[in-house]
């Protein structure tokens, strides 16, 4: 799969990329993120992006000829699929982490909050936000994206750390986990982990994860005993 993300701010994705599991799948080849930043788009001799609303009032708004440019410029992007990441967009599920996943070219444009030209929106096909809550700019959100997606694209996670019954994909929370030591501070790692009946473990996790969704997310709870609708 490949993912390129539109930004003014390339570098906040350093870090990101080059660690841990998001890395792993970069050097496999499993997926290939690449960085345009805008800003070089921009015909402005100062390489200015925003400019003063018409119609006044505060803060500056994105224009979109360098949004349109970078976009126009990368290789395929009629047939990407073009996501703006925005506060305005649909929240953002495992379900939906899912669905991107089985694309075979992404498009994100990270931008700031009020602050795009509304003539952008014409170049893209969704809008996506991570949650009820206001960031700076839009590179985090990419970032949760390019996270989630990457981790159920096939191969990234073996199957011994399997996705499959991560909290969400089957609308209900995890089971608690245990490693050693055996005994912690007087607290004790629950018997039935420990004497190898993997069907009282199933029946236990499962159970496990059941009570702690109903405590904890009662919406989730009610949507898994209604029958749940994950793929
Ligand atoms: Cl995608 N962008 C910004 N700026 N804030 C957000 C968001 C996105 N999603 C939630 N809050």
């Amino acid at each position: 799969m490949r993912i390129d993300v539109l930004t003014l701010f390339p570098n906040m994705f350093t870090g990101f990329l080059n660690e841990s599991i998001m890395a792993r799948a970069i050097k496999n080849q499993l997926v290939e993120v690449n960085l345009i930043d805008f800003r070089e788009f921009s015909t402005n001799k100062h390489k200015k992006v925003d400019d003063y609303p018409y119609g006044g009032g505060a803060g500056m708004v994105l224009q979109v000829q360098p949004v349109y440019d970078a976009l126009t410029s990368i290789k395929g992007y009629k047939d990407a699929l073009k996501i703006m990441v925005t506060p305005q967009g649909e929240t953002f599920t495992q379900c939906k982490a899912y669905d991107l996943s089985k694309q075979d070219h992404i498009i994100i444009l990270c931008g700031h909050y009020e602050g795009f030209d509304e003539r952008i929106r014409d170049y893209f096909d969704i809008e996506i936000s991570i949650g009820d809550y206001v960031l700076t700019g839009g590179e985090l959100a990419a970032m949760v994206l390019i996270d989630s997606i990457t981790r159920v694209q096939p191969q990234v996670i073996s199957k011994d750390e399997s996705h499959l019954n991560d909290s969400f994909s089957n609308d209900l929370l995890e089971h608690p986990h245990y490693t050693r030591p055996r005994e912690f501070n007087g607290k004790t790692v629950p018997e039935v982990l420990l004497n190898g009946n993997h069907e009282k473990i199933k029946k236990w996790r499962y159970e496990e994860s059941v009570k702690r969704t109903k405590k904890r997310r009662q919406d989730l709870y009610e949507k898994h005993q209604r029958g749940g609708n994950f793929e």
